[in-house]
């Protein structure tokens, strides 16, 4: 055998030994924005995943995913989101207690090249949360090209604990998902994917070191649950759910995470400096009606992943860090739920299956829907009352699980089936899986937010389910608020006209005041969109094109409407 001979049989062997090892990728950590300042511009981009094509994505800053906003309680935080992509979309904060005029959903659509500016006082507690498309009929195909991003939410409670808090360190952000890639790397419109990703990573792998290490994972999947534990069977600790902290960490060995959930875990790896370990979902124990758990082989649901057991990522212990956290805190904070006896109702909300109900033409032989109703944009499903505390009864005759959502507040799960929920669901939650035939009542209060003209959803969070109208919305109203006489004058003028920069705004009559404002162009394309808009600063208009502009603006008390032209200069 020459040279030239025995160094292709070593290359080849080299590469058939890599074949039969797993060959990791490093985890990518999504980088850090923070406040009170956001810049978010939405794009259609495109990544290398895999060797040949690109794949076409959505990306928020960069090419797939976004940016980890850091949000600190009590501050206020502006976001300047800006839409580049093709399509209207929206985003919302999942999770967040603010505004339904700031909240990104379905109502708000954010046109092609129009830019919004929601802003609000962050009141959640620390934890992790997010933000996603929410376009109602579009939600799962801007999801799956990759559109969103997490949130970190820090307070003084949590940051008093000696807990791992070093971003990317001993502080790992996972987002698992899963996508089908097609045979020109495109990703597949489909609710379940062949391949898991890690932060749009594929075969992720990640450097621990030798301590305590947290892990903030969502599930930011369409329809797979992960049930989560790692390849040597080891305990860790379950320290937050979706909403925040838990009163102390709870051990398992195993975690059900739903599609929109969250879980912040720790785990210990003490002196084992040189192992590794994966985390995987143990998927093959899930029952078939549990989503995940079914093994369809082909047609829209069939995927190579269903009732399997995978890999989501491989963990690399590495040495310790200076100033390491050794040791988990026995109690984290005190959690005050609300009170059953302070309800002021319960809503029953159904979990059913269309097969079984009226109408199965309009609403399909298989549909899952709420309340027995498709969602209607127009219409309004429920009326809460400001500072109502309400029990939802979740009641689902569906053969199927369903990760059951509502936007605005944080709830407590009071029991399953009439028997409280485990220690590591006990916490504050905004996402709960309602199984087959199961009902599960939650208590909530709905407080300092009221807006009778702009609604919060509740939805499946399996993202097709909500796309095919497994949703319903409801206003928050305030009993106490008296809207303004149909009489008053409201008469609208800007200064300086033209501008170059900012615009100031008067208004004739001291009631009025700017429920919201859109910019758009004399040929009626929105450009700017701000809900409930500071005015003492003036709007800037620095990301405006020179041209001529129509102004509109809604008054909060009489919803009336109002426009002015005014000219951008330079
Ligand atoms: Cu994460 Cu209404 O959604
Ligand atoms: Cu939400
Ligand atoms: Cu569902």
């Amino acid at each position: 055998m020459n040279r030239i001979c025995l160094t292709a049989v070593l290359i080849f062997s080299l590469q058939f030994f890599n074949n039969l090892h797993a060959q990791y990728n490093s985890l990518l950590i999504p980088d850090i924005l923070t406040g009170p300042n956001f810049n978010l511009v939405m794009k259609d981009t495109f990544k290398q995943f895999k060797p040949g094509q690109q794949t076409i994505t959505g990306g928020i800053n960069g090419n797939f995913w976004g940016p980890t906003l850091i949000f600190n309680q009590g501050d206020s935080v502006f976001l300047n989101v800006e839409n580049n992509t093709n399509d209207s979309t929206t985003l919302h904060w999942h999770g967040m207690h603010l505004p339904a005029v700031m909240d990104g959903g379905p109502h708000q659509v954010i046109p092609p090249g129009a830019i919004w500016r929601p802003y609000w006082k962050v009141r959640n507690n620390a934890g992790l949360y997010w933000f996603h498309p929410h376009l109602h009929e579009m939600t799962m195909e801007q999801v799956i090209a990759g559109l969103g991003g997490l949130i970190i939410v820090r307070d003084p409670i949590e940051s008093a604990l000696s807990l791992p808090r070093t971003y990317g360190v001993d502080d790992i952000p996972l987002v698992i998902t899963d996508r089908t890639f097609n045979s020109s790397n495109q990703f597949s419109i489909e609710p379940y994917g062949d391949t898991v990703l890690a932060n749009g990573t594929l075969n992720a792998s990640q450097n621990v070191p030798a301590q305590i290490v947290r892990l903030r994972v969502l599930n930011g999947a369409i329809e797979r649950s992960f049930n989560l534990g790692f390849s040597d069977n080891r305990n860790f600790k379950v320290i937050g759910t979706d909403g925040g902290l838990l009163d102390a960490p709870v051990t398992v060995s195993r975690y059900l995470l739903s599609a929109g959930e969250r879980v912040e875990i720790l785990v210990d790896f003490g002196s084992q400096s040189g192992t590794n370990v994966n985390l995987k979902a143990f998927n093959s124990t899930l029952a078939n009606s549990i989503p995940g758990g079914e093994n369809f082989q082909n047609g829209p649901f069939g995927n190579t992943l269903g009732r399997r057991d995978f890999n989501i990522l491989n963990l690399n212990v590495v040495s310790q860090t200076s100033n390491p956290i050794t040791t988990i805190p026995s109690t984290l904070t005190t959690n005050v739920f609300p009170n059953e006896a302070d309800a002021a109702l319960t809503r029953v909300i159904t979990l059913s299956d269309s097969a079984g109900v009226t109408n199965p033409v309009i609403l399909g032989p298989n549909a899952f829907i709420l309340e027995h109703k498709l969602f209607d944009i127009n219409y309004n499903n429920h009326t809460v009352n400001l500072n109502d505390t309400e029990i939802w009864e979740l009641k689902s005759t569906s053969v199927f699980a369903h990760p059951f959502h509502i936007h605005d507040v944080e709830f407590k799960i009071l029991t399953r089936n009439g028997v409280a929920p485990s220690a590591s669901e006990a916490g504050w939650k905004d996402v709960v899986l309602v199984k087959s035939n199961e009902t599960v009542r939650f208590i909530a209060k709905f407080d300092d937010f009221a807006d009778a003209a702009h609604p919060f959803m509740y939805h499946c969070h399996i993202a097709l389910h909500e796309d095919e109208g497994m949703m319903g919305q409801f206003v928050v109203v305030d009993p106490s608020f008296v809207s303004s006489s149909p009489d008053m004058k409201f008469n609208l003028s800007v200064f300086p006209n033209p501008t170059d920069e900012r615009i100031y705004l008067k208004f004739d009559d001291e009631e009025i005041t700017a429920y919201y404002i859109t910019i758009s162009t004399i040929s009626g394309r929105t450009v700017m969109m701000l809900p409930q808009p500071q005015l003492i600063n003036g709007i800037d208009l620095s990301e405006l094109k020179p041209g001529t502009y129509i102004m509109t603006v809604t008054d909060k008390k009489s919803k009336k409407k109002n426009s002015v032209k005014f000219v951008k200069s330079n």
